[in-house]
C-alpha cells in the first residue's frame, strides 16, 4: 500500500480553480519534489496534504486512511522559519511534543538528539535571533521531525537562503534523510535542487493546477555535489525545465491572472 495517495485532489478558492484532478501515488520511504510555476498550488496542495486546508474535491489517503485534519503523522516545515523568539533553540522544537501533550523527558532527550543530527549541538539555549538563516532552518527541521512524523511535507524551506548555504543544507538534508527514510514532499522552485534531492519530480501546470509529468530520478545514492555536473543530471534538469519553460513565461508575464 502506498504512504500517500491522492486521488482526484481539487481546490477551489471561490471561483479560483486552482488544483484539478490530482493523482498522486508515494511509495513509503520515497523524496518527491514538487516544481512549478508560481500560483500552480504547490503551497496548497501540501497544505491541503497536511490537513491545513480542507480540498474541494476528492482525497487523500495516509496509509490509506483519509485525511481529515492535521495530525502528529504530518510534519510541516514552512518556507519562511516561524520560531518563536522567546523560546530557546531547544524548546521551539519541542513545540510539537508539546501540543501532542508528550513533553516528557523522553521526548526532550530525542529532541535534543534531533538537534545534534542537524548540526545544533551546543546551541540548544541559544535564541532565534542569535542563528543565522541557515541555523533556524535547521531548527525547523529538527522541530518537524520531533513529532516523529510518518510524512515529512516542506515548503520551499531553502528559499530564503543564500545559494551557498542552500548548497550545504540540501546535503544535509539528504543525510538526514538517509537516517530515517521517511516519506518526503518538498516543494521547490529550483529545478536542479528538485533533481538532486528527489526520487520523483512531480511537474506541476498552471491553471488549474495540475501534473503535467511525473519524472523519475534514477540518480545512485548517496549523491555528493559534483554529481549536479553529470550530463544524466544536466540533462534531467533541461528535461523538466522543457516541461515548465511555457507555464513559467506565462506565469511571469500575466503575474496577475
Ligand atoms: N487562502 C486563499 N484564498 C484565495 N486564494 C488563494 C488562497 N491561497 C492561495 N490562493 C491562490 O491560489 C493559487 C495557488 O496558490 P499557491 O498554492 O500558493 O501556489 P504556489 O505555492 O504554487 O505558488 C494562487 O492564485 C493564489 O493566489
Ligand atoms: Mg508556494
Amino acid at each position: 500500500m502506498p504512504k500517500l495517495q491522492t486521488v482526484g485532489l481539487g481546490k477551489r478558492f471561490g471561483d479560483l480553480d486552482v488544483l484539478r484532478g490530482i493523482d498522486v501515488t508515494v511509495p513509503d520511504g520515497a523524496f518527491v519534489a514538487i516544481v512549478g510555476p508560481s500560483g500552480c498550488g504547490k503551497t496548497s496542495f501540501l497544505r491541503i496534504v497536511a490537513g491545513l486546508e480542507p480540498q474541494s474535491a476528492g482525497q487523500v489517503l495516509i496509509d490509506g486512511v483519509k485525511v481529515v485534519g492535521p495530525g502528529a503523522d504530518r510534519g510541516f516545515v514552512f518556507q519562511n522559519d516561524n520560531l518563536l523568539p522567546w523560546r530557546t533553540v531547544l524548546a521551539n522544537a519541542m513545540i510539537g511534543p508539546e501540543i501532542g501533550g508528550r513533553a516528557d523527558a523522553a521526548a526532550r532527550a530525542r529532541t535534543a538528539a534531533l538537534l545534534r543530527l542537524v548540526g545544533l549541538a551546543g546551541f540548544e539555549n541559544y535564541y532565534p535571533r542569535q542563528l543565522s538563516g541557515g541555523m533556524r532552518q535547521r531548527v525547523n527541521l529538527a522541530r518537524a521531525l520531533a513529532i516523529d512524523p510518518r510524512i515529512l511535507l516542506m515548503d520551499e524551506p531553502f528559499s530564503a537562503l543564500d545559494a551557498q548555504t542552500r548548497e550545504i543544507m540540501q546535503t544535509e538534508l539528504l543525510r538526514i534523510w538517509e537516517q530515517g527514510r521517511k516519506t518526503a514532499l518538498f516543494v521547490t522552485h529550483q529545478i536542479d535542487e528538485a533533481v538532486y534531492l528527489a526520487d520523483q519530480v512531480l511537474v506541476f501546470a498552471r491553471r488549474p493546477g495540475r501534473i503535467r509529468e511525473i519524472v523519475p530520478i534514477n540518480l545512485p545514492r548517496p549523491r555528493p555535489l559534483s554529481i549536479k555536473r553529470t550530463p544524466q543530471f544536466v540533462a534531467l534538469v533541461d528535461h523538466i525545465w522543457g516541461a515548465i519553460e511555457e507555464d513559467v513565461r506565462a506565469s511571469v508575464f500575466n503575474a496577475e491572472t
